[in-house]
């Protein structure tokens, strides 16, 4: 079996192949990180745009590194949720252009359980039931995950995602986009206790929600003094960037790993599987490491390269396929998250 698989969700147009034993074959990924720099986020519209003229040359180089010829495949596989509507409709016309050309099938994948799956894939083994961990630059979520396709929501963040706030700090001490590993070096050298910021939801133990819009604000007024909006001329130096940094950094890795935790002792599940961008920050995994060791627990988390947003992760495909879970050209965006919290 030989699975195209197409993912632009977000700002990265990526393609992969993938064989029927989760083996990768080729995969290419365009990242659009220097169209965004300037504006410290993604910009929708850039986005879509950026996707289009990417998206063809992406899966012929795909192709071509994978050895295989469109005939060759058995079917094409697309990311149509959730993430921007105008990405997505560039993968998924992409996907249902090719399905028609080569008269093959057309398989859905939600982009959240790809970033689970990439746990599985570098795993190599069973990693189900399992609690999944989904922290990006869009979703900050524990599920419950029955199966690689059955994912029942615990939790999830109730304004920011963790990843948007790193790039949104990251702007305020002049470092620049993507935040998060701009972050993740300036914090090496600072010191986590300088700053003591607002963990928000942490102690809750009735819910497995996150918050991250009130630590922003407190860096904001921690920088520019209580109440004001902006910056004006204040300048940080280096230590005060670092120490920042480090701050925010603890504040926000005590938060996902503390609920991390807290939804494997309220399913009574034992493996916790991580994915998503933020996944990849240092800080975050090795305290996810200690705190899995000191409870039992077996951990996967992503492997940095399956990290942030790659076609490979849609591997979750081969489970489709198997599934016979395979979709009309009807098939639309869905952008939105579906909250079926359980
Ligand atoms: O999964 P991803 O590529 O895209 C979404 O689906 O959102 O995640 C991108 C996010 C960005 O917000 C970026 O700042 C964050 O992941 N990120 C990190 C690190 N690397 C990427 N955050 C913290 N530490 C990192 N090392
Ligand atoms: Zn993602």
């Amino acid at each position: 079996m030989r699975i195209l698989t197409i993912e632009t969700t977000c700002d990265e147009t990526a393609a992969a192949v993938i064989g029927d034993n989760l083996e990768v074959l080729g995969s290419v990924v365009a990242s659009q990180d220097e169209l965004h720099h300037m504006y410290g986020g993604v910009v929708p519209e850039i986005a879509s745009r950026a996707h289009l003229e990417r998206i063809l040359p992406v899966i012929d180089e795909t192709l071509r590194r994978s050895g295989v010829a469109l005939a060759d495949l058995d079917a094409v596989a697309v990311a149509n949720t959730p993430g921007l509507a105008g990405s997505l409709l560039v993968g998924l016309v992409a996907a249902k252009a090719l399905c028609v050309a080569a008269d093959l099938p057309l398989i859905a994948i939600n982009h959240l359980q790809a970033h689970v799956y990439a746990c599985r894939i570098s795993a190599g083994c069973e990693v189900f039931p399992c609690v999944g961990m989904i922290v990006s630059g869009g979703h900050s979520s524990l599920y419950r995950c029955r199966t690689a396709l059955e994912f029942d929501l615990l939790g999830s963040t109730i304004d920011d995602a963790a990843g948007e706030a790193f790039d949104k700090v990251a702007s305020m001490l002049g470092l620049p986009y993507p935040g998060g590993p701009a972050i993740q070096k300036a914090a090496e050298t600072g010191n986590p206790k300088a700053y003591r910021f607002p963990r928000s939801l942490l102690g809750d133990r009735e819910v497995l929600d996150f918050s991250f819009s009130g630590l922003k604000t407190a860096v904001r007024y921690t920088i520019a003094g209580p109440g004001k909006p902006d910056f004006g001329n204040i300048h940080l130096n280096e230590t005060q960037v670092a120490d920042l940094a480090a701050s925010f950094q603890e504040a926000v890795v005590d938060c996902l790993v503390g609920k991390a935790m807290l939804a494997l002792e309220k399913t009574g599940l034992n493996t916790l599987c991580v994915g998503g961008g933020v996944a990849a920050n240092s800080r975050f995994r090795t305290r996810l490491g200690e705190e899995a060791e000191r409870y039992g627990v077996a951990l996967h988390a992503a492997p940095l390269h399956l990290c942030t947003d790659n076609a490979v992760m849609g591997a979750i495909a081969v489970e489709r396929f198997r599934a016979g879970c395979f979709e009309s050209l009807d098939l639309d965006v869905l952008p939105g998250l579906v909250r079926n919290k359980g």
